[in-house]
């Protein structure tokens, strides 16, 4: 087994991450779900994990593999599940990181039988699913540190502070994707990281590991001021 080291700085503390997307059933066969590939999810679960916390990954359907056995992983489809996962492990979490791309709707029932096609095309009904970082926000321990990202396309940094303010978390890491080679399917990514305090950090386009490793130094320094 390949050697490797394991900081202190967080140690003892526990971390909830999400990952990945989620699939809403439309019918046997066929889902709603997103380009998520859930590579930044996992570099920061495995970031945090090198960084002495105890990690519990939350994910959705990906392709990933983590490079840590000890890192406690949780498989889910929908978001519901996911919410379910999350409220669990968000009890005694002290680090919360939300980087699912969870989808915002889900049929209002997944069909029993596989629809068969109709000339008149198809009306799906759709209904929202509840917002997994909002609750953590609404439901915030004392010294819980969360943060949360934010996809735009326009608008980015005013989207990205309304999303702070209304799921109540620390920080919003906002990925813009205007920028190239940064975010779905990519290994490389850039992201602004804003802090509650007004603060803000740029990381530059790097790896999604490397900026895993950025946003985890980011939250270890400001875990403890509020
Ligand atoms: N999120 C979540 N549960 C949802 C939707 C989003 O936990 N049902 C989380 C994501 O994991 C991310 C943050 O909320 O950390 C922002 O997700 P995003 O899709 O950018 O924002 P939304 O609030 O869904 O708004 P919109 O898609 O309209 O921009
Ligand atoms: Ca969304």
């Amino acid at each position: 087994t390949a050697k490797y080291f394991r900081s202190t700085e967080l140690q003892g503390q526990k971390a909830l991450v999400t990952a990945g997307p989620t699939y809403e059933a439309i019918d046997p066969v066929r889902f709603i779900g997103n380009h998520s590939s859930g590579k930044m999810g996992f570099a920061l679960a495995a970031s945090l994990y090198l960084r002495g916390a105890d990690v519990v990954l939350v994910t959705g359907p990906t392709a990933q593999q983590l490079p840590y056995a000890d890192i406690t992983v949780t498989e889910v489809t929908t978001a519901a599940q996911m919410l379910e996962a999350c409220k669990e492990q968000a009890i005694s979490a002290d680090i919360v990181v939300m980087a699912a791309a969870v989808a915002d709707y889900r049929p209002v029932e997944a069909a029993p039988e596989k629809i068969k096609k109709k000339e008149q095309g198809l009306t799906l009904e759709l209904t929202k699913t509840e917002d997994i970082l909002a609750y953590i926000g609404q439901h915030r321990r004392d010294n819980q540190f969360i943060a949360g990202f934010a996809l735009e396309t326009e608008h980015e940094r005013e989207h990205a502070l309304e999303k702070m303010k209304k799921k109540n978390t620390d920080c919003i890491i906002l990925n813009s994707l205007r920028d190239t080679a940064a975010g779905f399917g990519f290994d490389t990514n850039q992201v602004t990281i804003l802090h509650r305090s007004g603060d803000e950090q740029i990381i530059p386009l790097q790896s999604k590991k490397t900026v895993a490793d950025e946003i985890v130094s980011f939250i270890i320094k400001y875990r403890n001021e509020k």
